[in-house]
């Protein structure tokens, strides 16, 4: 079964709306033709609407870097299911590391956000990696896993279809150090026969798993077309139109 790759910018705290529509403007003809992959990008939340006026009638989608699990309520800064898709986006990430790191989000956290994601039909990228202690004591693979069960815990196959997974290993974030194609996919591989116990081979076999860190115009080709990679979320080179279009059409 081929899975249709998804390359996804996620732009953290970067770009005001005015740089959010400039970067659209210049980076949607440059990926035009590209109807190999789907393109997301996930600008912050003041910029949501500017990017999708910007992307709308385009092959580009749009989503949240974050969203709360609950329907609405006394959750001062945060954004609810019903205002990501009324914004038009269509598209969350949840669990990013730096979320876990800056903003104590657990596993817990991860696993009811994915309820109220696939219950309200947006797509969630379901983010996990290990950190750099870990993966020299070799627990790489026991990390991955309960992050896996945890983000999962309660989640019926039959609802899984939308799932997306990023592996995104944290000492590969933001410094330059990308993990090998070898390292990166050998991670895809235990992720997907996690996925497989979990909720069941047929989820394993169609689930995206994109890889995250450091992802690069020079690198790109090496990682994507690994068996197990099916797409990249893209941090730093994902804030220039020639950069991540350089990704997209690698
Ligand atoms: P970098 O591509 O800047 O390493 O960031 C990766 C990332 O965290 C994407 O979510």
């Amino acid at each position: 079964m081929s899975r249709k790759a998804l390359i996804a910018a996620n732009w953290k705290m970067y770009k005001t709306p005015a740089e959010a529509k400039a970067f659209v403007e210049a980076f949607l003809p440059l990926v035009a033709n590209q109807t190999r992959d789907e393109i997301a990008l996930f600008p912050s939340a003041t910029s949501l609407t500017t990017v999708v006026a910007a992307t709308a009638g385009s092959n580009v989608a749009v989503g949240l870097q974050n969203m709360h699990w609950a329907e609405e309520g006394a959750y001062t800064g945060e954004t609810s299911a019903a205002m990501l898709k009324a914004a038009g986006a269509t598209h969350t990430l949840i669990g990013h590391s730096e979320r876990r790191q800056y903003f104590n989000e657990t596993d817990e956290l991860v696993n009811l956000k994915l309820h109220t994601a696939l219950r309200r039909g947006i797509v969630p990228v379901v983010c996990i990696g290990e950190v750099l202690d870990e993966r020299e004591a070799g627990k790489t693979a026991d990390v991955l896993c309960t992050q896996l069960r945890g983000a999962f815990s309660g989640i019926a196959p039959e609802a899984a279809a939308p799932i997306v997974i990023a592996y995104e290993p944290v000492w590969a974030i933001g410094t330059g150090k990308t993990a090998t194609p070898e390292i990166a996919a050998d991670a895809h591989k235990i992720i997907r026969r996690e996925v497989a116990q979990i909720l069941s081979p047929a989820i394993a076999e169609s689930v995206r798993i994109l890889y995250g860190g450091s992802v690069k115009p020079e690198n790109a080709s090496a990682l994507l077309t690994q068996h197990d990679i099916d797409g990249a979320l893209v941090g730093g080179a994902s804030l220039k139109p020639d950069s991540l279009a350089a990704i997209v059409n690698y």
